[in-house]
């Protein structure tokens, strides 16, 4: 490899007089993190060659010693043999240069009809393709444990909380359902955003196009994209694509944020509602008591670096001329470090939540204290015909009279409840109990047990649980 070194000078060396300064290839080069592309763009390389191929710009013989060639390359690659050369500054033009010292004239064909801005644009939306699968996977996992504790634990009610304040009772099921809904919209968001990667930007010959005749629908057919895109210039100049993936990923760390937030919370003395496994908390080197989440509050963490990412790239995009600019270069950073992150924050959610315990015993004591059922008198009330608003300012006053005596509205008799509203009978009993006013909210989407079981029973379906 060494020799490559020797030998190889710059690919686009020709017009210039004067090596480049070690400074500027140690700024410019890309290949330290852009090497992770490789088989996208040996991949890419060997479609290439074919169509060069088919279109008589290479030899049948060319064209069988560059795909030999390129898939000695990535065994080199794959076994860790292979040098990487920080003066040919990116995963493109080490590959070539390799395959030139290789092969010989045939390696300096492969590049006909093709610039690096369309080959970089190709291996990322190659890239991205195989990561959109990774996601959608440990996205359902993720659905999966969810969903495995919202059926152990059918049936616990917790109080539901709107401003932090508890609010209205629910099932615990229902609340670990509507995790399932979130990272269910992610896993359409990621799908959707696919279709914007998978559109094949080969052929666009720096940016203008090429008056040699390739065929980039058959490149398309060889790397299974259903499309080419439509116009060269918009091809290099284009980053909508990873910008809008950013986004997906901020949104699904963002969705683990939230998550994590309630078992910080939930796992505290204060709450006691969860008791992560040992094996998933840290301690402290100073308290010998401690037990820390430190997963949930990482990935909490994380969430800005990810949201940074695509910050980052928004701000690199904006006011980029068309059509490329090497300033599109720094998409790559940002997009790598978003998909490890949320690749391993989803990973870890899983084995995290498999290994909770929810205290069930504790999130149904704090549903007494509260007047959690107040909602379910006022609805009482409107069932006896009052109106809604006039019904809310009866159960108000209802509210105040227990604060003053430090009880709970079950505890107030059937008289005392009668000289708010004449409307108020013996049934009231019913819904003052939190398990009523849960089994009450039988509306599409509520918490009411038969509900509930539908949705469990829904995701189950659709995530292949048994
Ligand atoms: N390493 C470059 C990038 O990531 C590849 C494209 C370089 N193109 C160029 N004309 N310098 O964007």
């Amino acid at each position: 490899m060494a020799d490559r070194k020797k030998r190889s000078g710059k690919l686009w060396g020709g017009r210039f007089a004067e090596e480049t300064a070690a400074s500027v290839e140690a700024f410019t080069e890309s290949i330290s993190y852009d090497w992770r592309m490789y088989r996208h763009d040996i991949m890419g390389s060997i479609a290439h060659a074919r169509m060069l191929a088919k279109q008589g710009l290479i030899t049948e013989a060319e064209r069988d010693a560059i795909v030999q060639g390129l898939s000695e390359i990535k065994q080199e690659i794959d076994d860790g043999s292979f040098v990487f050369l920080p003066e040919l500054e990116d995963i493109h033009m080490n590959i070539e240069q390799a395959l030139t010292d290789k092969i010989g004239a045939a390696g300096e064909k492969l590049h006909t009809a093709r610039s690096r801005n369309d080959q970089v644009a190709l291996d990322i939306r190659l890239y991205l393709r195989d990561e959109g699968l990774v996601l959608d996977r440990l996205l359902a996992e993720v659905q999966k444990a969810f969903t495995r504790q919202a059926r152990a634990c059918f049936g616990a009610i917790m109080p539901g909380y709107t401003h932090m304040q508890r609010a209205q009772p629910v099932l615990l099921s229902h609340h670990l359902l509507a995790y399932v809904e979130m990272f269910g919209r992610d896993r359409e968001r990621v799908s959707d955003c696919m279709k914007r990667i998978n559109i094949m930007p080969l052929g666009t010959a720096a940016l203008a196009g090429t008056g040699l005749p390739i065929d980039r629908d058959f490149v398309a057919r060889e790397l299974d994209f259903p499309v080419v895109s439509a116009n060269s210039m918009d091809t290099t100049a284009d980053r909508d694509f990873a910008m809008e993936l950013l986004f997906c990923l901020t949104t699904i760390q963002l969705h683990l944020s939230r998550m994590s937030e309630e078992l910080v919370l939930w796992s505290s003395k204060e709450f006691e509602f969860v008791q992560i496994g040992d094996r998933y908390c840290t301690g402290s080197s100073i308290m010998p008591q401690k037990k820390n989440p430190d997963i949930p509050e990482l990935i909490r963490g994380k969430s800005g670096r990810v949201t940074g990412a695509l910050v980052a790239l928004l701000m690199t995009v904006k006011g980029l001329p068309l059509t490329y600019n090497r300033d599109l270069q720094e998409d790559k950073e940002q997009i790598f470090d978003a998909l490890d992150t949320v690749k391993a924050s989803l990973s870890i959610t899983a084995e995290l939540l498999a290994n909770s315990r929810f205290n069930t015993d504790r999130m149904r004591d704090a549903t007494y204290g509260g007047f959690m059922t107040a909602t379910d008198i006022a609805d009482y009330l409107v069932r006896k015909n009052m109106p809604f608003r006039h019904a809310h300012g009866v159960v108000g006053k209802i509210v105040a009279l227990c604060q003053k005596r430090d009880i709970e509205l079950p505890e107030l008799t059937l008289a005392e409840l009668q000289q708010f509203a004449e409307e108020i009978e013996a049934d009231i009993f019913d819904v003052l109990s939190v398990e009523g006013s849960v089994d009450s909210r039988t509306s599409t989407g509520g918490t009411a047990g038969v509900r509930v079981q539908e949705a469990l029973e829904r995701a189950e379906q659709q995530l292949g649980i048994a």
